[in-house]
């Protein structure tokens, strides 16, 4: 998604923004030291742990570990996606946000996909109304008790049967067929022919929470299987990340304060019809912690509702997992099983919405966790005991500090009798993800080459125009350390950008594996680097150190044979080296 706004918009606009002002705005700051203090408005505190840095524009909680620059911040507070977030920033930073033509090529190919899905959308909706057998799928529809209304909401329609019925309609040229298929409307044969990919369904179009159609489901009209078909992961629609109904959800309500996750499309859209409008169903997979972000970003709480089976259970379990280490304060996770036999929308219709939205139903998280891992555990014995602490600690261990984890800890140690510091040190020990504050921060232990690329990411997150001392990045190209690669990639942004902050760095590699790794070391480097520590003199001793390896590593291969032809000056070298060596 970063990708839609060119990157150097984004590096231009952190440039004119700053975080200081820009979270001031929203939660007073107070200057402390070199940086601004408040109390955090993502947990709820008495003392002060979120910090705010101005040169490094970056702010960081160190009570809940929320962390991030200006976009970020924007994202979190005021439930922002992405997009929605940079307007927000070029509004008030007075910029033009750049139209398609300053996009890059591929980017306004997307768009293209885009509007044939909305040409397609319009399609399927007039074949409802309009086709010599829409009577079929209208009186499907009618039979599931959806109302006409909110049919038209959730922009219904009908692929009628044949195999060719879109592209006769929008296929018009070998360049739409491809096009379509880029969508993965339609499907290509070995032959080179296409077909449509939907027929005889009724169609429920996907729209991102921009609104934007990026793929559908359909259901057959009958007990044919496939039961659903849904698009296949495409330039613009991946699974792991939409959520149906999540932008017709965020439309009905202005503020929302819980969203139903179900499993279903029928689900979302019978509830919607009882007038619970803010459910969301994930696609056909489990909820991926990139759904859960995104419904976090859109709300307080979340409730999965799941089926009272097996199956349920199963996807239950596999929820918890996933949210879990998402939960801090200011968030919530609710489960909630429907009777045997029942899936949201029967019971909907069944029991209606006071049954459905009856809160003395849901467990919290923490209480599923608990009487999951209860019903197979004897907690009269000791070796009961142990096995749940056993059970439970790895996931308390996974979880930020809030007052969720505190609560965990003390019903744990209600259950295996006994108290929260013995628990506290049992989490302590082992090994954890996390660091809390309060421990001091170990020095590095592993003394290996990674560790110096480590460091030398860390001091130019820190001090970026550390990048500077080097004339050429590109000396630094086949040093033979993990990791170099990145490091490269690093100075030569650095370099090519003058000014850049640490913020503006981080925005480079958003939504990529790097990203959580990168906050991480821009949160923890203040600690790392004592005022007294001469960053300058570390850094160009940590490059000597790599130019040096990259020699020494030639050098071997130079005494090994393995470079196949020594010129004169090689020759000399490896004369020098061995004379040296002898010496040692
Ligand atoms: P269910 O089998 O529970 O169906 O699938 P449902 O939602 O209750 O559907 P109805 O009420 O019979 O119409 C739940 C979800 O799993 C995905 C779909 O997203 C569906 O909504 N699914 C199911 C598929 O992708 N393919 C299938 O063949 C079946
Ligand atoms: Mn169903």
């Amino acid at each position: 998604m970063a990708g839609r706004i060119p990157q150097q918009f984004i590096d231009e606009l952190l440039a004119r923004t700053d975080i200081v002002d820009l979270i001031d705005g929203f939660v007073p700051l107070k200057k402390a030291g070199k940086d601004f203090q408040a109390c955090c408005p993502f947990h709820d505190e008495k003392t002060p742990s979120f910090t705010v840095s101005q040169p490094k524009q970056f702010y960081h909680c160190f009570g809940c570990g929320v962390k991030g620059t200006a976009i970020s911040f924007l994202m979190e507070y005021n439930h922002l996606e992405f997009l929605e977030a940079i307007e927000e920033l070029a509004n008030k930073a007075g910029l033009p946000i750049p139209q398609e033509a300053s996009l890059v090529k591929t980017d306004s190919n997307l768009s293209e996909l885009y509007e044939l899905l909305e040409l397609v959308v319009r399609f399927y909706n007039r074949q409802l109304r309009e086709h010599p057998q829409s009577k079929r799928a209208v009186d499907y529809l009618k039979d599931r008790g959806i109302s006409g209304e909110i049919a038209k909401s959730f922009e219904l329609g009908f692929a009628p049967p044949g195999w060719d019925n879109l592209i006769q309609e929008l296929g018009s040229s070998e360049a739409a067929k491809q096009r379509l298929a880029k969508t993965g409307m339609v499907i290509k044969r070995d032959n080179g022919g296409f077909y449509d990919r939907f027929r005889d369904r009724i169609m429920f179009p996907i729209r991102d929470p921009r609104g934007r159609v990026i793929g559908f489901g359909g259901r057959v009209l009958d007990d044919d299987t496939p039961k659903y078909l849904n698009s296949p992961e495409t330039p613009i629609y991946s699974k792991g990340r939409e959520l149906y109904g999540l932008y017709q959800a965020r439309h009905a309500n202005k503020d929302l304060q819980r969203i139903y996750v179900v499993e279903g499309y029928m689900d979302v859209i019978a509830l919607a019809q009882f007038g619970i409008n803010n459910a969301v169903a994930s696609l056909g997979t489990a909820a991926t912690s990139e759904h859960l972000e995104r419904l976090f970003r859109a709300t307080p709480e979340v409730v999965f509702c799941f089926d009272g089976d097996n199956a349920g259970r199963k996807a239950a379990w596999r929820a918890m997992e996933t949210t879990l280490p998402l939960i801090r304060d200011g968030r919530q996770a609710f489960f909630m099983f429907m009777p045997q036999g029942e899936d949201p929308d029967t019971f909907v219709r069944s029991q209606g919405r006071e049954s459905f939205e009856d809160t003395n139903t849901y467990l919290a998280l923490s209480d599923y966790l608990f009487d999951s891992l209860k019903q197979n555990t004897d907690l009269n014995t000791t070796q009961g005991q142990a096995r749940m602490m056993e059970e439970v600690i790895p996931f308390i261990r996974q979880m930020p500090d809030g007052a969720l984890r505190k609560l965990m800890v003390r019903d744990l140690a209600n259950l295996v009798n006994s108290d929260s510091d013995y628990i506290e040190s049992a989490l302590g020990s082992g090994t954890s993800a996390r660091r809390s504050p309060s421990r001091p921060v170990r020095r590095q232990q592993n003394s290996g080459s990674d560790n110096l690329i480590g460091r030398m990411i860390s001091m130019l997150l820190y001090q970026p125009d550390l990048a500077l001392r080097l004339d050429d990045y590109k000396v630094l190209e086949g040093v033979p350390v993990a990791g170099v690669d990145f490091l490269l990639e690093l100075l030569q942004l650095i370099q090519s950008n003058r000014g850049i902050s640490c913020a503006g760095i981080l925005e480079h590699w958003r939504d990529t594996r790097y990203e959580a790794c990168l906050k991480q070391l821009a949160a923890s480097n203040n600690e790392l680097f004592s005022v007294s520590t001469n960053l300058e003199a570390e850094f160009d001793d940590a490059l000597a150190r790599l130019l040096d390896k990259k020699s020494r590593q030639k050098l071997q291969q130079l005494a090994t044979g393995k470079l196949s032809s020594l010129s004169e000056e090689d020759k000399a070298t490896l004369r020098n080296y061995r004379k040296t060596e002898e010496k040692n």
